[in-house]
């Protein structure tokens, strides 16, 4: 079989199968089975793949078929411009997410009407402590702090095995050293194990959260409960539950920032969250309502509203 033949092929069988550009599906798939840019197989029509180049691209196409994702089947993808490791226990990052990094990187290189410090130079990061929380993959701490190299960056999740792999992702893009990840529910994680074990012998409002953050990111889970089940299969039954789940209405995990984000943020901090299609105005009402000032809500490259910036 040809490398035509096999795009060919591989193509009409993942259209019978809905799934999504099936002639893309399988050019990627069979780049990465011939381990060479997909617009390389232009020049290369006439090869001829071998036995076990075959017997691979046909695995990869049934798993396809079956509705598994492409970055489940390569193993990775791409995050502004960051190869990102993808298991079952991250959510795939979406590209829209990339906006996310845009504007925090923004705001901590003192752009968009952020001046920074008279000692550094336009394009300089100014040392900021940034907060990433429901880091998943760590795709936007990871990209956050490539771009910005004083940044030191607090990741946090409720899932063990996302942050193992967000942890060998930071070390593969070789910004270990200034991400911290942090294991606990919510705002949990946040909290010293030492003084947990102490404010349990005292009051547990010995606790006060101290403003240490200039800017907290995320990416929370913010599909309604009973809305998962009518998702593409390759969400609903490969994306991880808890990296979806925002609860009945989907705005929990909104709730929680809202109520609870104020006191973790130095003066001038901000936040920045990304939210589903529909939820900008429900969003920027519980924002709102907990006494922020919601500075903008930005579109995506789609022209549908999804990230909402505030500050207190
Ligand atoms: C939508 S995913 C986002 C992952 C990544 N930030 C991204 O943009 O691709 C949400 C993440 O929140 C985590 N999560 C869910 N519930 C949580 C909780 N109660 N506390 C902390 N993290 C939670 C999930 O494990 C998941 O990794």
């Amino acid at each position: 079989m040809t490398v035509l033949e096999a795009i060919q092929k591989s193509a009409e069988f993942l259209g019978k199968k809905n799934v999504e550009s099936p002639r893309l599906q399988a050019e990627l798939l069979l780049a990465h089975v011939l381990k060479m840019p997909r617009m390389k197989l232009y020049l290369n029509f006439d090869r001829g793949l071998t036995p076990a180049e075959t017997d691979t691209l046909r695995e990869f196409i049934k798993r396809r078929g079956q509705r598994e994702p492409l970055q489940h089947i390569t193993g990775a993808t791409s995050f502004c411009g960051h190869e990102i490791a993808v298991n079952r226990n991250v959510l795939v990052p979406r590209p829209e997410t990339e906006l996310l990094v845009e504007l925090g990187g923004q705001f901590l290189q003192g752009g968009a009407g952020n001046p920074l410090p008279a000692d550094r130079r336009a394009g300089d990061c100014a040392p900021r402590q940034v907060l990433d929380f429901c880091t998943g993959s760590g795709c936007i701490a990871i990209a956050l702090a490539a771009k910005c190299p004083d940044a030191k960056i607090v990741a946090t999740d409720i899932s063990a095995e996302a942050l193992a792999l967000a942890k060998e992702n930071a070390a593969q893009n070789q910004v270990a050293e200034r991400i911290e990840f942090r294991l606990g529910d919510g705002f949990a994680a946040l909290e010293d194990p030492g003084e947990r074990r102490q404010a349990g012998a005292r009051e547990s409002s010995d606790m006060s959260p101290h403003a240490q953050f200039d800017l907290m990111v995320s990416n929370p889970p913010y599909i309604p409960s009973a809305e998962i089940e009518t998702l593409e299969p390759e969400v609903r039954d490969f994306d991880p539950r808890a990296a979806l789940d925002g609860g009945a209405d989907g705005l929990a995990f909104y709730r929680l920032i809202a109520g609870q984000a104020g006191a973790l943020l130095k003066p001038g901090g901000k936040v920045m969250v990304e939210f589903g299609d529909g939820q900008a105005g429900a969003i920027q009402k519980i924002f709102e309502t907990e006494k922020w000032i919601v500075e903008a809500v930005k579109d995506d490259y789609s022209h549908r509203a999804r990230i909402l910036v505030a500050r207190r």
